[in-house]
């Protein structure tokens, strides 16, 4: 099973809480948790795009950077590690992310990615005079089909004439070309999400469910799955949890709790007036789920609380899940969670054989 590192590009990653660690986004501390994360195997680092926070008095996301510059300087200091930016779609031309993402693969040598969102709060985007209507909210896919078409035509030949409703290209050019095939994600969960994902993308991500229920996702994975049965392709989906882990259960649960009864109320009340909004896209866009009363101050990412070995063996039974190629994980403390899952965790998951044996074995190069 692939791992990625969702890094912390806002403030105070992804708890909503004045209990838990307080940090302002920084390239030192993404690089410095990017670097942990290529030491010990992990496959990807992805950075979400967030440009408006939910306030309240941690100030959630109220501070975020910008992610493809971010990536582009993670890019320039990691050697193995594949990076991914989040493009938000009604900001950029497609004809600029793609020259962006030819650089990125330039500056790393392969290894870059996108993913695509459409976006789902509309102040992100009202507040720079960009958002289109609430209609949106229903075509929100369609757009971003005519958006990946432009960006496949110029990755794939250097040009592109797409004439569609949204975009329309005049012999538009791009060179150089990438020097990997550069892969596109998404984390569609609504029906017109998952049938672009099943259309256009290489990974499609989704959120893990509940707390300790390493496997209640599972539903998810299989609607993706059928998704792509319809366009007879193979999209994989990853899975997003929270790791919360220590020595013993005790300890990882009272962590938790600890992090609960911290809830910023006030940027919780932001989310989830913000995720009632999008009435078009069908009960399964987990937009609606994110302000869940369950374990809203995670945004009810699926999250796994336990001991190490705990930890591990719900990670192994996430890895047995048809279809799920995947984790993309955040932590509670991101340097001292890696660490922690790279000397604790990792060596006692069975799907992460392969990784540690390629690990011993470039060490044994190294010495
Ligand atoms: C791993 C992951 C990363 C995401 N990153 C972003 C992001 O950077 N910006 C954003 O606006 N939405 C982001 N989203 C939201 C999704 O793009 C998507 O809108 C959401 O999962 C709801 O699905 P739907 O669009 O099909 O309704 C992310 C979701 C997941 C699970």
């Amino acid at each position: 099973m692939k791992i990625g590192v969702f890094i912390p590009i806002g403030n105070n990653g992804w708890l909503i809480s004045s209990h838990a660690p307080q940090y302002m986004p920084s390239f030192e501390l993404n690089k410095a948790i990017v670097l942990k994360a290529e030491h010990y195997g992990f496959d990807f680092a992805l950075s979400m795009i967030k440009l408006r926070g939910f306030g309240g008095k941690t100030e959630f996301w109220d501070h975020n950077l910008e992610s493809f510059t971010l990536m582009a300087g993670l890019a320039a200091v990691t050697s193995k590690i594949n990076i991914y930016a989040t493009a938000a779609t009604l900001t950029l031309p497609p004809a600029i992310v793609a020259r962006m993402a030819v650089t990125i693969d330039s500056i790393s040598q392969g290894r870059f990615g996108i993913n695509l969102v459409t976006g789902w709060q509309k102040p992100e985007y009202e507040q720079m005079g960009l958002w289109p209507g609430d209609d949106y909210f229903g075509r929100r896919y369609d757009y971003l089909a005519e958006y990946v078409q432009v960006l496949r035509d110029l990755w794939g030949n250097g040009r592109s004439d797409f004439k569609g409703d949204y975009f329309q290209m005049n012999d538009c050019r791009l060179s150089p070309l990438p020097q990997a095939s550069i892969k596109v994600i998404c984390a569609g969960q609504s029906d017109a999400g998952m049938a672009f994902s099943a259309r256009y993308a290489d990974y499609n991500f989704c959120f893990g469910k509940g707390v300790n229920t390493p496997t209640a996702f599972a539903p998810t994975v299989e609607r993706m799955k059928k998704a792509a049965d319809d366009t007879g392709r193979n999209v994989s989906s990853y899975v997003l949890f929270m790791i919360i882990a220590d020595d013993t259960d005790e300890l990882a649960r009272a962590k938790w709790e600890h992090y609960k009864a911290g809830a910023d109320q006030e940027a919780l009340a932001w989310l989830t007036e913000q995720s009632a909004k999008d009435t078009r896209s069908g009960p399964d866009t987990n937009v609606r789920q994110m302000s869940d009363p369950t374990s809203a101050v995670n945004i009810n990412m699926g999250t796994l609380v336990g001991s190490y070995a705990n930890v591990a063996r719900m990670l192994d039974e996430v890895a047995g899940v048809a279809g799920t190629a995947g984790v993309l994980l955040t932590f509670d403390d991101f340097l001292p969670g890696i660490e922690n899952f790279g000397q604790y965790i990792q060596p006692l998951m069975s799907c992460r054989t392969a990784t540690l044996r390629q690990l011993s074995l470039d060490a044994q190069e190294v010495a």
